[in-house]
């Protein structure tokens, strides 16, 4: 890509598509997870490598568990392999691997895959991969306040410490806001996904489904990224 282009310091992608994708190639929709999984990691070292320094990708929605239980299931797996056995790729790029949602009532063998991927690349500083598992922007909310609550009540925060910096760095995890949120398949919703982070994020709508968003399609939405005229309200 060109030198002088703005990259964005936090891009969110809300990878959706991956069902539409595997009809239309007459495959399952396991089939579709599998290959936007092996498309994530490709995007993730390709974000890397043009300067982005934080990326979110929304894995599972809270709201995801309503799905049929074969693909909840396939789902959950699929977690557990790639971040056993396949995100070595993503460790030999010096990515830091965090994760933002609830841990109740992801299963036992997922909570121990995700704490092994975190534990193994936190020394990582290469970039921050966060990645929303069982995440929901409402739920964020509510347990940030939740926990200053406890921790007013304990004496340990005043009022006065209560500010837009507390609030973002007492979200699952301190994150700097979203500069630029992707979602693919053509659906032009947020659905839950990082609402305090993305107060003033540049949204890119694009009809591609997940599988295929590919390296130059993301080169795509930087170029149009640097087409906009970010306001923040001024
Ligand atoms: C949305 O497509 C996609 C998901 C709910 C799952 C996304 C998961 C992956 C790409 C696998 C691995 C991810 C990580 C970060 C480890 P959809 O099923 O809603 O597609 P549809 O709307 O076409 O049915």
């Amino acid at each position: 890509m060109e030198e002088q282009l703005t990259i964005p310091k936090h891009v969110g992608i809300i990878m959706d598509g991956n069902g539409r994708w595997a009809i239309q190639h007459g495959l399952t929709r396991s089939q579709g997870h599998r290959a936007g999984a092996d498309n994530l990691k490709k995007l993730c070292i390709h974000m890397k490598e043009v300067g982005v320094s934080y990326i979110s990708l929304y894995a599972f929605s809270t709201e995801n568990f309503k799905r049929e239980k074969k693909e909840v299931k396939f789902l959950m797996d699929l977690f557990v392999t790639l971040f056993t056995k396949e995100f070595q790729t993503i460790l030999d790029q010096n990515i830091k691997v965090v994760f933002s949602g609830r841990r109740d009532p992801l299963p036992k063998k997922v909570l121990d895959a995700m704490d092994v991927i975190s534990s193994r690349s936190s020394e990582c500083d290469g970039c921050v991969l966060n990645i929303c598992l069982n995440y929901g922007g409402q739920s964020e909310i509510v347990d940030m306040v939740k926990k200053t609550c406890l921790l007013y009540q304990q004496g340990k925060v005043s009022l006065d410490e209560i500010d837009t910096n507390y609030v973002q760095a007492n979200l699952y995890q301190n994150l700097p806001p979203l500069d630029l949120v992707i979602r693919t398949s053509g659906e032009c919703r947020i659905s839950n996904f990082m609402l305090y982070q993305s107060s003033y994020t540049e949204f890119y709508f694009v009809k591609t489904y997940f599988p295929d968003f590919s390296e130059s399609a993301f080169d795509q939405a930087i170029l149009e990224f640097n087409q906009r005229t970010r306001k923040f309200g001024g």
